[in-house]
């Protein structure tokens, strides 16, 4: 008769599987810990008064308590959309920012006018102001750091080239953007902020970046900020996804584990925004 004894080394995969289902456990639970963030970024698109009337339009369609809603606009819009956006839980976002005070800096906006304006977040470091304004990592880590001494939430972007992608080297130059970008970050800070992974190749071209490939990067991203910092930093902080998000994909996007929402281009000036807010 031939009985069947499991094997010492299948015995020990018993263990070994626990491991993992808790390991998955235990990824849920910090994913949910943190909130979704959902970012327009409304480029140089709108006037003042065509920015109050996609307030108008969108305000009832992005009601959603369960996630951060955040129009970032241009600069001259700022104010009346704040007002606009008064009772709603949308919140305003700046496109950028200067890293001085006050001054003679022709043509720039300082923080201290944007948080007396009620701006809460500042896209910084954007693919496009890197390569048509020149942003070096260094501008973008003084403007992180300013941001953070009068309490606006930065939203710190860092993305590849397709040629970057295609040469192997998208986490190395990932890497290097995040690093410079959190010099004398603290750890509390670097909690607190955001960043917009923005694979410059996906952004306003309808080519998303698979699920695969944005979840493997905002995954890096994490343990990089690990690296600089520690897992509970990795874990508070929140990475976004941007790169022709839409109504389609936000919802497959979104539920990876590394991805805490998006920040949205084209999609945001439409209505489609209240589909990607409300994913689910
Ligand atoms: P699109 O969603 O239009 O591709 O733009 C992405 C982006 O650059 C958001 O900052």
């Amino acid at each position: 008769m031939e009985v069947n004894i499991p094997s010492c080394s299948e015995e020990a995969k018993w263990p070994c599987r626990r491991d993992i289902v808790s390991e998955i456990v235990d990824k849920e639970i910090k994913k949910m810990a943190r909130k979704k963030i959902i970012a327009g970024n409304w480029k140089m698109n709108k006037t003042p008064s065509e920015a109050v009337a996609l307030v108008e339009e969108l305000k009832p369609l992005v009601a959603n308590e369960e996630v951060d809603v955040v129009f970032c606009v241009p600069a001259i819009d700022i104010v009346p959309v704040v007002e606009a956006c008064k009772g709603t839980n949308i919140q305003v976002g700046a496109e950028n920012m200067y890293f001085e005070e006050s001054g003679a800096y022709t043509g720039e906006i300082s923080p201290a006018m944007l948080v007396d304006a009620g701006v809460k977040y500042v896209v910084l470091g954007h693919s496009e102001r890197r390569d048509y304004f020149g942003e070096t990592n260094e501008d973008v880590n003084k403007k992180v750091l300013k941001a953070f001494e009068h309490g606006i939430t930065p939203i710190m972007c860092c993305g590849e080239t397709l040629e970057q992608r295609e040469q192997g080297v998208t986490m190395d130059f990932i890497r290097q953007q995040v690093k410079v970008g959190l010099q004398n970050v603290t750890a509390d800070q670097a909690k607190a902020m955001v960043i917009a992974y923005e694979p410059i190749w996906a952004i306003g071209t309808g080519k998303t970046a698979t699920t695969e490939q944005a979840e493997e990067v905002c995954k890096g991203i994490r343990e990089c900020v690990a690296e600089v910092y520690d897992e509970a930093t990795a874990e508070a902080i929140r990475i976004q996804y941007g790169g022709s998000v839409n109504a389609g994909n936000a919802a497959e996007l979104f539920a990876q584990a590394d991805i805490d929402g998006g920040l949205v281009g084209g999609a945001s000036l439409k209505a489609d925004f209240g589909k990607i807010v409300n994913y689910k």
